[in-house]
């Protein structure tokens, strides 16, 4: 636990809750009233799988979110709020709201240059000190769509954009900025390290409950979308609504008044349970091979491996489905048989009979008997192929990981977070004593079941199966946790897909407005 003085007195001197705009000078305090006159008049032609659609609509940009920015060009967001489709006049004043983030590796996002919907850049990938994807793994690594980015993530090779599908379904789109990892001041500090881009998050969605009426949409239908970074912070967002713990940070920031719990979560390959990811990761991807070939060092893969089987019983929790209790042990036949062999399934029934017999021909292992796909662990793991991270996977030895730097503090640049790489560099496990505190901050595992934090009714959780940038084991525990404590939960993996993969978006945006029928 920690308290309000603790927060206070660990973060004062960073900047992050001194309230002080970059270079030191106090922001000016804005008003926090939505201006609705203050629109530009765009169109934009969107693909969906029922056709194109032609959608009129009024784009509302780079509006601060908090009266006292620390970094406006980050704490803004842009609103799209839908006019005509084909022609027809639409009123999204009762649709749920897409609050679409565009975050990628924990960098800073900013929707300030956006020309339109879904024009924010995702930028940052790979992170600092992340391997580059395997060469074997298929184009599905959102670094391939950094560039053109705009909450962007990829279908067949594709571009495809939430926040676009959601304007095409007649909703408004909320598209938040938000601060991170790298930014720094004129004095060097670094000013977007956690917990800031959650922050700003609630911030924004403080934001949007805020005007109420005067932005067109249901409030009490907030929907969350993010991929990756984008997806952990999205699922932090829907876990964590209104925990006291963020208080004192959102006042420091100038927040709305208002509530920031939401309604639903889309998260697309969390990459998240940080402080645990190290560990999860051997468990997942320990024997599989760098890309350069060679096997990390199996000693130290398999001591990480046995924490996670410690940590996966200390969480207690039940597979979907009936599973039963989920250990290290059964944890591979869980993925397989919930998640895996369904994919796969679906994967091939999709192909025609020439096509199926010739993805078997390339793949013996998997079997293919009455329409389904069967296959064994060790045969899926030596399908995924190439590992795409180094030992340990988040909290390197070197600190040369994106992670590193999301838990750095003041002039500090990078951090460890766990005791395993603390202490294999330092020879003692003690990690910073203020870092305990931002993990939970940062984890929508600690907030999923407690009293103090309002956790979204609805989930939409998905992975691609050759998405090594962290353990399925992640994400399926998310699932697990959620389902425990009573959400619904709709999780699903695709079949041979690679990190920020969305193969179902127009399914999800049907999904957003079924959920928002009372
Ligand atoms: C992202 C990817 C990573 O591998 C990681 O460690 C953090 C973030 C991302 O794509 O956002």
């Amino acid at each position: 636990m920690i308290n309000r003085r603790q927060i206070m007195q660990a973060t004062l001197a960073t900047g992050i809750l001194s309230g002080m705009g970059v270079g030191g000078a106090r922001a000016q305090t804005r008003s926090l009233v939505f201006d609705t006159k203050n629109y530009t008049e765009l169109t934009k032609t969107i693909q969906t799988a029922r056709g194109d659609r032609v959608v009129a609509y009024r784009f509302y940009k780079a509006i601060p979110y908090v009266s006292a920015p620390v970094d406006i060009a980050y704490q803004s967001l842009n609103i799209s709020v839908p006019v005509s489709i084909d022609g027809k006049p639409v009123d999204s004043s009762a649709s749920p709201i897409l609050f679409s983030n565009s975050v990628g590796g924990y960098m800073p996002s900013s929707v300030a240059e956006a020309t339109g919907v879904g024009g924010a850049p995702m930028r940052g990938l790979p992170p600092m000190g992340m391997q580059p994807p395997p060469q074997a793994a298929p184009l599905t690594g959102i670094g391939a769509e950094v560039q053109s980015g705009g909450n962007a993530m990829i279908a067949g090779g594709k571009r495809v954009s939430n926040a676009d599908l959601a304007l095409a379904a007649g909703m408004t789109v909320v598209e938040p900025g938000a601060r991170g990892r790298t930014l720094t001041d004129a004095a060097g500090i670094y000013y977007g390290v956690a917990p800031a881009a959650i922050v700003d998050l609630k911030a924004a969605v403080k934001y949007v409950r805020f005007n109420k009426g005067r932005i067109p949409g249901d409030t009490d239908r907030i929907v969350s979308s993010g991929t990756s970074a984008g997806g952990a912070l999205s699922a932090l967002l829907g876990a964590s609504g209104d925990s006291p713990l963020f208080a004192p940070y959102l006042e420091a920031i100038g927040a709305a008044d208002a509530s920031d719990a939401i309604f639903a979560v889309g998260s697309w390959c969390p990459i998240t349970d940080l402080e645990h990811a190290d560990m999860a990761y051997e468990w997942n991807w320990g024997t599989n091979p760098l890309s350069r070939g060679s096997a990390v060092d199996q000693n130290l893969s398999a001591q990480l491996k046995s924490g996670f089987a410690a940590y996966q019983s200390s969480l207690k929790l039940k597979g979907l489905g009936g599973f039963g209790p989920l250990t290290s042990a059964n944890y591979a036949d869980y993925l397989l048989k919930m998640y895996l062999q369904p994919a796969a399934t679906y994967y091939m029934s999709k192909l025609s009979s020439e096509d199926r017999a010739a993805y078997l021909a390339k793949n013996p292992h998997i079997r293919w008997k009455s329409g389904k796909a069967s296959f064994g662990w060790s045969d899926y793991i030596s399908h995924v192929g190439a590992r795409k991270k180094g030992l340990p996977a988040f909290d390197a030895f070197d600190l040369s990981a994106g992670e590193n730097n999301l838990f750095g503090r003041d002039k500090t640049k990078a951090r460890h977070f766990t005791a395993f790489s603390q202490k294999h560099v330092t020879g003692a496990p003690e990690i910073d004593a203020d870092i305990p505190a931002l993990l939970n901050l940062m984890n929508p595992m600690f907030f999923i079941g407690r009293p103090d934090a309002s956790t979204a009714e609805r989930w939409w959780i998905r992975v691609g199966t050759k998405d090594t940038d962290t353990s399925l084991s992640v994400v399926a525990n998310l699932a697990a946790a959620l389902e425990a404590n009573k959400r619904k939960v709709n999780s699903a993996m695709y079949w041979d897909a690679g990190h920020g993969a969305n193969e179902d978006a127009d399914s999800f945006v049907r999904w957003m407005s079924m959920a928002s029928t009372r």
